[in-house]
Parts: C-alpha cells; structure tokens; sequence
C-alpha cells in the first residue's frame, strides 16, 4: 500500500515511473523527499531516483520556493561533469512530485561509515579523499557561473567500492552569478557542525564557506570528533574565552601538525581568514604529501592488501596504518593517474615499552661484567703477590693459609 506524504507520496518496490524507472527500494528519506533505487527498464541499468515530498503543512509559497529548488538542482547537476559527481540522466514532474534520475552510486556515505568505526579513518585515506574534495570543488567554484555546494558531509559524501569519493545532494547549492556576489539563505537548511557562520546567520555564502565545511568534515573524519558548532564557537571567542575548536595535532598528535596547520585556518569564524580558494588548500594539501615522498609500487601493493572490503557496506574501508589508500592501489594496478602521495609525517609505529628493550639487553649485560670483574680481580692478586712475595714468605711459613691470604689481600686493598 502506497502512504500519503502530503503532496508527494512515497512509492513502493515495484511500481513504474514515467514508463521506464522500475522502484527496486527505498534508499533513504530526508526532510524534502526520498531517493530510490530503481531500474531504467529501457537501457537495462540502476539509477538512482531522488523525489521530493511536500507536507501539507507547508505554504504555497513554500511548496513553490521547494519545487523551484529541486528544479534548479536537476539543472545544475545536468550541467556538471566531474568524476566525483553523478551524472544526470532525466527530470520529470508527475502526481507524485518532481524526479530527479542520476546515476546509481554503489558503495556507502561517509557518515554511515563514522558510525560504524570505532576507530578513526586511516590518515592517507582521509588525505586522498580530501584531495579528491578538493578537486571537485575546484571545479564547482571555478565553473561558469561558479556553483557553491553549500552541504558539504559525511552524509552527502558517498565512498565508493573502487575508493573514490562521490559528492551528492546539491539540494541546497546556488550559483553565484558574479565573482563576488555572495548567496543569500535558503528555506531549508545546513548541517549546525559542518556549516560556517555566514551560512547560519544567511549573510551571505561564497566558496570559502563550502572549505569552511570541508574542513569541518575532514576534522570530523580524522578524530572521529564532530567539530563544535561555529555559533558556538563565535559566542566564546566573542565572550573572550578560547575557541573550543581544539587543533588536530593537540587531539591526536599522530596527524602531522601541518595538517593542523592547513584545516584549522580553513575553518576560521571569519571567511576571510581561509584560505583564498580551493586551488590553493589543494596545492598546500599536495605539499604536505610530497614531502615524505612516494613509497614503491611494492609496498603500495603490499599495503593495499592489508585493506579489506567492509562486509556490512561493501565499501573500501581500511584495516591497518600506516597504509596507502583504495584509490591508490587501484592506481598502482591499471597505471592510472598518479597515485597520492603519502605523508608528509609518516604514522609514527608505536615505540615498544621500556621494559622490553631492557629485558632485550640484560642477557648480554650480565656475562660480561662477571667476565671483566673477574679479569680484573686477577691482576689484582698478581699485582699484590708480587709486591708482597718477600714479607708474605715469613708469614707463610708463620701462619700458613690465613696469613697468606691476609697479606695478599691487603695488598690488593693498597694497590687499589
Ligand atoms: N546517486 C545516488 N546513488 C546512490 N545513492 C544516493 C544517490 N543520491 C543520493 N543517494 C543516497 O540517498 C540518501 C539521501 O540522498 P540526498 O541526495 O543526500 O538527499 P537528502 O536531501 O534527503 O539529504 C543518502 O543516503 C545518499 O547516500
Ligand atoms: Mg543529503
């Protein structure tokens, strides 16, 4: 049985879209509508089916703004052509709301992934990842007009088998018409841990304030630590108290202090303080991973075979550190783009404790001080005989044994 969703409603496994899109099952559902799997019946393949859903407690003027929206975000989507973002294949509107059918991105989003590991995300997986980011991003900002995601997540960023990270959800990206025009605030929404103060106070975001979310997510990912809140944040640095947003280095000291160094400023309270572009951070990140230079094919190989395959999600997800990522062993196989670099401050491995190295070296330790004490008593004696041979012959004679050793003893005792 179909429900009734207001104006929208959502729609079962089975069921036929627009004659073509067969509904295979329900991804997932947000505040403004539901995304499908579902089978293009034409063309034979899975795509994705994104719908919006309408309450009717909504205005009219809402249902329209909303409608407007999910319409632009197909047009922009449709517009756009990188391989961290899905493709658009079609748009249509019927009685049950407007689709949106992208390309089906198998693998599983980033914040589902955070849940379920108890540890952090491997550093050179989360470097490679933000390069990615980084890339994308580029991109978007650099397109004619230029296009500012505006939700950057763990819930908008999908990993994929292959290790490659796909940005969805333009719901609420905007397209800035002029270099330094900046967006106004949308009906609905932003993510109160990854969105920067402009966003939330609606004066105005540009694409420093998609870094400001990036930066955000990243720190997210690195210390398995969602960053505090830029309201926060602005309310006690205002209050003259210190920023509660603790550096990376400080949380962990494994992650280099460079990387600290590069996504704190990215996530400054004022966007002026960021970083200038995305093209800059990128080429700060790339720095950072030149510098510990490029390990072999080999161990690239060998530590790709340290990672497994997350049963549950089917995602590429690491196991061990230090490590190179998914993409970069898919690299060092097929020969594709150069591989990413790994760290600019390796992983440091553990130092064994104290005790060991200890226990290591008292089994040599202690047969040679017996052997150079033993030595060196026995020149001792040669010495005070030696010495004493003329009055030592008396007490010999006199009191034979004791007075022996006596007399060579303290002779011994003289000389030393
Ligand atoms: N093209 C796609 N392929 C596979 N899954 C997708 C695709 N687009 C969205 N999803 C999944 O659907 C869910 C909601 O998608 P999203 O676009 O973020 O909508 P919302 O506006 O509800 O946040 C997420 O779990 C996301 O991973
Ligand atoms: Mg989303």
């Amino acid at each position: 049985m179909q429900t009734m969703n207001g104006y929208g409603r959502m729609l079962e496994a089975q069921t036929v879209l627009h004659q073509r899109y067969q509904i295979v099952r329900l991804i997932g559902q947000g505040g403004m509508g539901a995304v499908y799997e579902a089978v293009d019946q034409t063309l034979g393949n899975t795509v994705a089916l994104k719908q919006t859903l309408l309450s009717r407690q909504w205005l009219p003027t809402q249902h329209a703004q909303l409608s407007r929206a999910f319409e632009r975000e197909a047009r922009l989507l449709a517009s756009l052509r990188h391989r961290a973002l899905p493709r658009v294949i079609d748009y249509f509107v019927n009685e049950d709301g407007q689709f949106l059918v992208m390309d089906y991105i198998v693998g599983t989003d980033l914040g589902v992934l955070l849940e379920q590991h108890v540890e952090p995300f491997a550093l050179p997986d989360v470097l490679c990842w933000m390069d990615q980011l980084l890339d994308v991003l580029d991109y978007l900002h650099t397109h004619e007009p230029a296009v500012i995601h505006r939700d950057i997540k763990p819930r908008n960023l999908k990993l994929t088998q292959r290790g490659d990270i796909i940005l969805l959800d333009f719901g609420l990206a905007r397209q800035q018409r002029s270099p330094g025009q900046r967006q106004s605030s949308s009906i609905v929404g932003y993510t109160l841990h990854y969105a920067p103060l402009e966003q939330i106070q609606g004066s105005g975001t540009d694409a420093r304030s998609d870094l400001y979310a990036l930066a955000a997510t990243i720190y997210h990912l690195l210390t398995r630590v969602a960053p505090p809140d830029v309201l926060t944040r602005a309310t006690m640095v205002m209050a003259q108290q210190t920023d509660p947003l603790v550096p990376l280095s400080v949380l962990d000291p494994r992650i280099p202090s460079a990387l600290s160094d590069l996504v704190l400023p990215s996530m400054a309270i004022t966007a002026a303080d960021r970083p200038a572009s995305a093209a800059t951070m990128r080429a700060t990140l790339q720095a950072i991973r030149h510098r510990s230079g490029r390990p072999s094919t080999d161990q690239s190989v060998a530590q790709a075979d340290a990672r497994t395959a997350d049963s549950a999600t089917g995602a590429v997800v690491s196991t061990t550190r230090p490590f190179v990522s998914a993409a970069d062993s898919k690299n060092a196989q097929h020969s594709l783009p150069p591989p990413p670099l790994p760290l600019a401050e390796p992983w440091p491995a553990p130092m064994p404790p104290a005790h060991t190295v200890q226990q290591q070296r008292l089994p040599l330790l202690v047969p040679l001080i017996l052997i150079v004490s033993g030595i060196f008593l026995m020149v001792c004696a040669l010495i005070g005989l030696f010495f004493t041979s003329n009055s030592a012959i008396n007490d010999v004679v006199r009191y034979p044994g004791v007075a022996c050793h006596c007399s060579v003893f303290s002779h011994m005792m003289t000389f030393l």
